[in-house]
């Protein structure tokens, strides 16, 4: 049993989203210790991206809680509200929709450094150490988001992210638009950091395979529910469900394996 405090417990979490209403989460719990990655798996429509909207405040449970840092989320209000919103960072799979396209990078983490007043001069060295700690030249901070290429754009998103400091950062999916090789880079500079700033992870995708390579524990969701859930070695080795042995079993790039 891991004696360490948890950062992130959620417990009987459940979600309804759209007209008419539909539940979409039903009872999901997890469990978290800082410096931990998690990897959120499970086909696509089977929730994943709507637990981590909802973990960062996008989506408001109906029923549930999300405690972080021992606090009740779902409770807060006003400035600590405004606090948790950026202890928990967010990164989308397609990197538009947190890199502002009309933005220079430099000034989308400025803005990330410092909401009121986000001044590339007064940063400029912040910057350029946190684009170079995702392996992008520091003087490309004038370019635009569409300088670069998906995987530099994913990257980009990562130091945005790590300039507010968070203590938990959502990927979702941030890979699965990549090819291979791309994705291999982001995977390895996110275990660098894993290592280096003991950053603490929710890794979302439909892959287990790229999952498999990055998390210590790993939640599996299907249809919206919990169906396994604990190490990561201890669900390779023994998966409690059948659904979570099937996705292994054909994980490994097995003929015309894709689960969206
Ligand atoms: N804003 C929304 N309004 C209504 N239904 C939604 C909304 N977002 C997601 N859904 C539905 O919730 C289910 C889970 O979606 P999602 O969380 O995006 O799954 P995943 O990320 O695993 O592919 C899907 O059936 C999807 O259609
Ligand atoms: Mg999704």
């Amino acid at each position: 049993m891991d004696e360490r405090p948890r950062l992130l417990e959620v417990d009987m979490l459940n979600v309804h989203l759209g007209t008419p209403r539909r539940l979409i989460l039903k009872d999901v719990g997890l469990a978290m210790t800082a410096g931990e990655t998690l990897g959120l798996v499970g086909e696509s429509g089977s929730g994943k991206s709507t637990l981590a909207k909802t973990l960062v405040g996008v989506h408001r449970p109906s029923s549930g809680s999300i405690r972080f840092g021992g606090r009740e989320c779902l409770l807060a209000k006003g400035k600590e509200r405004a606090r948790l919103r950026r202890e928990i960072q967010y990164i989308p799979q397609d990197p538009y929709s947190s890199l502002d396209p009309r933005r220079t990078i430099g000034e989308t983490i400025a803005e990330a450094l410092d909401p009121r007043r986000p001044r590339v001069s007064a940063y400029r060295q912040r910057i350029v150490e946190l684009l170079e700690c995702v392996r992008i030249d520091g003087s490309s901070l004038d370019r635009h988001p569409r300088e670069f290429s998906g995987g530099q754009r994913q990257r980009i998103a990562i130091a945005r992210a790590l300039a507010v400091e968070p203590s938990l950062i959502v990927a979702d999916e941030i890979t699965s638009a990549l090819d291979l090789s791309t994705q291999a880079e982001v995977l390895n500079l996110l275990a660098d950091l894993k290592r280096s700033m003991g950053l603490t992870l929710i890794f979302v995708s439909h892959d287990l395979a790229v999952v498999r390579s990055i998390s210590d524990s790993l939640l599996v969701l299907l249809h919206g529910e919990v169906v396994e859930s604990g190490s990561a070695q201890k669900v390779f080795d023994a998966p409690a469900s059948d659904y979570t042995r099937t996705l292994i079993d054909s994980a490994p790039g097995g003929p015309g394996f894709s689960l969206d």
